[in-house]
């Protein structure tokens, strides 16, 4: 590849980048999560301005940016489980969006792994400002890799936006299938975005029904899974 070209499709890449975020921006503005519940969770970061990030990392986590919040609720109120039965975790808990969203449900409790120290503290600080409905179960936020997240053998509601590539993704559902292996249950993967549909092992993994239309943007559009020895 010339130099030149290599130039443009950075700069395509950029151009393609700003106008998702005006989407974003804009979704954001009507919904008026952070304005209406005192918190900030809507401003993107890049994978550059994490301090934990080195080579490996900055090729494969993804940048900070939020699941918009009508397309989180539809998610976990669409999904097929009993909510007050089971643990819920977002890999990528970022700002803590998804986790005050979810803490609207009757979860056991709420999960984030998130790798950057800062998102996390920012999610803890959310947390605590957080101007809602009392919220129904505790929130956790474990500040690590989620490939190296020892999955809680209650937990039953895992939650992706596009935190990182395929490859990190395998090792996490591995995970998690040794985590049904220790203690047998059915488990829910819930799939925002297309990025990541080819880490799911269709020999493991079951889709339930068709993909989710998202009430915000078709980027959103979701998907679930089921593991498929327990979808009876
Ligand atoms: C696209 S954002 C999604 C944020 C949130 N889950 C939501 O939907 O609103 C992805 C998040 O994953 C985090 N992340 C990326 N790679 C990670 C990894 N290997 N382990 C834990 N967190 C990671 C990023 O720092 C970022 O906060």
């Amino acid at each position: 590849m010339t130099h030149d070209s290599k130039r443009q499709r950075g700069l395509d890449s950029l151009a393609a980048q700003e106008s998702f975020d005006a989407v974003l921006a804009n979704i954001d503005k009507i919904e008026a999560f952070d304005v209406a519940y005192g918190v900030e969770t809507s401003s993107p970061v890049e994978p550059w301005q994490i301090q934990e990030a080195d080579d490996i990392t900055l090729l494969n986590n993804s940048r900070y940016s939020p699941t918009p919040v009508k397309t989180i609720r539809q998610a976990i109120a669409a999904s097929p489980v009993r909510h007050d039965d089971i643990a819920f975790v977002d890999f990528g808990s970022g700002k803590g969006r998804v986790m005050l969203v979810a803490s609207e449900f009757p979860f056991k409790r709420i999960i984030g792994v998130e790798y950057s120290s800062d998102l996390c503290e920012t999610s803890r600080r959310n947390f605590e400002r957080f101007d809602g409905l009392p919220k129904r179960s505790t929130l956790e936020v474990h500040c690590r890799d989620a490939a190296e997240f020892m999955i809680p053998d209650d937990a039953g509601f895992f939650y992706f936006y596009e935190p990182f590539t395929v490859a990190v993704a395998r090792k996490v559902l591995r995970n998690i299938e040794f985590s049904v292996h220790r203690q047998p249950r059915k488990v829910i993967l819930c799939l925002v975005g297309r990025g990541l549909l080819p880490a799911v092992d269709g020999k493991s993994w079951r889709p339930v029904g068709a993909p989710l239309k998202s009430p915000d943007e078709q980027y959103f559009d979701t998907q679930f899974y089921t593991n498929s020895q327990y979808s009876g």
